[in-house]
């Protein structure tokens, strides 16, 4: 199989489902054999079927994140099915507690932590060395890390969007310790993306989704395949100059506001607001 990730071993975690799972097909797709790391084998076993089905090559690794022991492990099944190590996708993560910060207790505090931070430290810090070895024999070893919009702009879950700048922070300084040694370190950020994570949420309150695609530049959410491409460009030579950077996959939601066009009259390109503002006389005549 030839293609983009060609010759190419990957990990990536939370490769069971969702953005993960998607990633983990795209890069197979791409001629990567990858390694599935996640909590749920049921789950993994259905991405990498999916895999072999098209002559894809897929193994899996039992992985809880939050156990570093687990991240060591992670790293040797994998050069253990398939010689060596190019590529690490952290993408296990997620959060919770909207609570106001004076209410926010550390159980809160330490679950987003341990589950969206500490595990990217574990994770990359059990790689590094793979990938080293790797980029002495062979260009395109890199980590792609998974943040989040919250941790790019305030608009709630304080805790979570906490540990995400601080996948941001940690995986620019990767960048900038490794990339003279061949070691590339990116971000990708997303929007509300349509995961199991959602489902019982969506379920449960049907016109979230709608809702939440109302507030974006775009007017819909993300799909895990809008995240598994930007983490296949951003892990591809296509990106080999590429190297600290925070990539937003969002449809336009960090990009600002478009308030004016709600407030000043409600038509969607913001034309009524500006037309407004020409008739009251705000402008000089030309
Ligand atoms: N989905 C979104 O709306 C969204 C938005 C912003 C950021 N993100 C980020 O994107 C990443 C992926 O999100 P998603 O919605 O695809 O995830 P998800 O919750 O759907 O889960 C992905 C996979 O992680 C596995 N997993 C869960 N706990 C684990 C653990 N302790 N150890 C190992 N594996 C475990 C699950 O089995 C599942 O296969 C996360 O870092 C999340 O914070 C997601």
């Amino acid at each position: 199989m030839s293609g983009r990730m060609e010759n190419r071993v990957a990990i990536v975690t939370g490769g069971g489902s969702g953005i993960g799972g998607e990633t983990a097909v795209r890069f197979a797709q791409e001629g990567a054999a990858v390694l599935i790391a996640d909590l749920d084998p049921d789950r993994s076993t259905n991405i990498i079927e999916k895999i072999r089905s098209f002559g894809g090559r897929a193994e899996y690794s039992k992985l809880d994140v939050r156990v570093p022991d687990d991240a060591n492990k992670m790293v040797s099944k994998a050069i253990e099915c398939f010689g060596s190590l190019d590529t690490l996708v952290n993408n296990v993560g997620g959060g919770k507690g909207d609570d106001l910060i004076n209410e926010l207790d550390e159980e809160t505090w330490n679950f987003n932590f341990d589950f969206a931070l500490k595990p990217t430290y574990y994770c990359c810090r059990a790689a590094m060395p793979k990938l080293l070895e790797s980029a002495e024999v062979r260009p395109g070893a890199s980590i792609v890390n998974l943040s989040s919009v919250n941790g790019m702009t305030g608009m709630g879950l304080p805790a979570y969007a906490a540990a995400k700048a601080g996948v941001e922070m940690f995986t620019k300084n990767i960048a900038i310790q490794y990339g003279k040694k061949g070691v590339r370190s990116n971000i990708v950020a997303p929007y509300t993306t349509r995961t199991d994570f959602w489902k019982p949420t969506f379920d449960a309150d049907p016109d979230l989704a709608p809702r939440l695609a109302d507030i974006n530049p775009m007017r819909r959410i993300g799909n895990p395949i809008d995240l598994a491409n930007a983490i296949l460009f951003l892990a591809s030579d296509e990106a080999s100059f590429i190297n600290g950077a925070l990539l937003p996959v969002d449809g336009g939601f960090t990009a600002g506001t478009d308030i004016f066009s709600r407030s000043g009259g409600g038509d969607e390109d913001g034309a009524a607001f500006w037309r407004s503002q020409a008739e009251s006389g705000n402008f000089p005549k030309s």
